[in-house]
């Protein structure tokens, strides 16, 4: 069969790519390996940036994210049981973060594209990319678990690599025409979900002495929250009881503020690297979102760029299709790009700055703690901050 855009992975770089294709009368179809109640399960971070938000709204998926996501206009950085509040709105000029999970996004995007004939195929397996010098480039696959049946061809104008970390598309450029740039962490997130109110209105980012906590949310109901551990943990090295006494004692306030605890219902060790895999383009094959770069979770970045790398090439491609002009295919890489290494440079800073890096020297000690002294009495510091968890500002989605 033959499409215009091919798109691997249905995580949010891909499906939003496919919905904002759609709105411009561009056809797509996406292969994803995953079934779709287990997209639609994944649990990963949840907070939107001001442009993602505005994204959703503008692609007219902003109604259940509007009713249900929560709007954030500061987040609290606790430091030595002290708070210091960073104000969104009044540092960056009115622009906040709506905390919203990435499922939920993904079971928006799903619903929209089904709703309106989306080319969905879940479940597909062996996915294989060919031609991609060619102006033909064809992608073949299988069906689940590869287990008989023919394997099947799509053939298209570009192929769209929104397949993640572990994918095949970034698999599928020679290795000596990319060039790949790698920090990795020597510690990891303790992820976990309890059924407890929340515990705070706006998220806390706390380093204690032995580390860092984060409390987020989810619901009324449901609370996410973080904790630095070993990047060897398991999950099940963490019982209930050391996972609540951690966050106890690394959110300890001089005034007694304690987390509201409630049973745990799901605990994940999170790996925290930092990587960036250029150029993002090779011939018709172009790369969007974890494909082409992974930040650490703190900021909460992956899901936006995930999503600004979408809106670029959407824009792109309604541009090559309406006029036939190649000149933003082209910068697309380069575009993309200075994004990223900005949000790689704020997801590696503030990772850095609110974790206890294990055999830290004492030199490297002090200079944690005069820059976090800085940052907290510094307004123009805290704007930095605030600017850039907010999110930079996007370029028009469409001309
Ligand atoms: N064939 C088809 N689909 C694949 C293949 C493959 N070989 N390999 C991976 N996939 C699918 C995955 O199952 C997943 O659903 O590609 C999708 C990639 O989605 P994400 O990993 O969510 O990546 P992306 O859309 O770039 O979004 C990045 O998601 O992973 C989080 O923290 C990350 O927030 C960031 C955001
Ligand atoms: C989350 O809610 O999952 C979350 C929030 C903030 C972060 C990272 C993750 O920095």
């Amino acid at each position: 069969m033959r499409t215009q855009v091919a798109i691997i992975g249905a995580g949010p770089a891909g499906l939003m790519l496919s919905h904002l294709l759609h709105l411009q009368g561009i056809e797509s179809v996406v292969l994803e390996r995953r079934s779709r109640d287990a997209i639609c399960a994944t649990i990963r971070a949840g907070v939107l940036e001001q442009g993602t938000v505005d994204l959703m709204c503008e692609a007219g998926l902003g109604d259940r994210m509007r009713r249900e996501g929560f709007r954030h206009e500061g987040t609290v950085l606790r430091v030595g049981g002290l708070d210091r509040r960073i104000d969104f709105v009044e540092l960056t000029g009115g622009r906040a973060v709506m905390v919203y999970a990435q499922h939920e996004v993904i079971k928006d995007l799903v619903d929209a594209r089904l709703a309106t004939g989306g080319d969905l195929r879940f479940d597909v397996a062996n996915v294989s990319l060919h031609d991609l010098a060619s102006l033909r480039p064809t992608v073949r696959y299988g069906d689940q678990n590869g287990a008989g049946g023919e394997r099947q061809t799509v053939q298209a104008d570009f192929i769209v690599g929104c397949d993640g970390t572990h994918g095949v598309s970034r698999a599928a450029i020679a290795p000596q025409a990319l060039q790949t740039a790698e920090r990795r962490y020597p510690y990891g997130w303790l992820g976990m979900l309890c059924k407890a109110p929340p515990s705070s209105n706006e998220l806390i980012y706390a380093l204690g002495d032995d580390g860092f906590a984060l409390v987020s949310t989810r619901s009324r109901e449901v609370q996410r929250m973080y904790l630095q551990c070993d990047p060897q943990d398991q999950a099940g090295d963490w019982s209930d009881d050391r996972i609540w006494s951690t966050l106890r004692a690394r959110l300890a306030t001089r005034d007694g503020w304690l987390p509201k605890e409630g049973a745990i219902f799901d605990k994940t060790v999170i790996g925290m690297r930092s990587r960036v895999t250029e150029p993002m383009r090779h011939g018709r094959l172009f790369l969007a979102g974890d494909a082409a770069h992974v930040v650490p979770p703190t900021g909460a970045k992956g899901l936006n760029l995930a999503m600004s790398d979408a809106r670029l090439l959407s824009r792109a491609f309604a541009r090559f299709y309406r006029q036939g002009g190649e000149d933003l295919l082209c910068a697309y890489s380069a575009t993309a790009l200075r994004r990223v290494w900005r949000a790689q440079r704020f997801s590696w800073w503030m990772t850095s700055l609110l974790h206890r890096a294990p055999g830290a020297d004492a030199f490297a000690r002090k200079l944690q703690d005069a820059e976090l002294d800085y940052l907290i009495g510094s307004r123009a510091a805290c704007t930095a901050l605030a600017e850039n968890y907010v999110g930079l500002p996007v370029g028009p989605l469409w001309d």
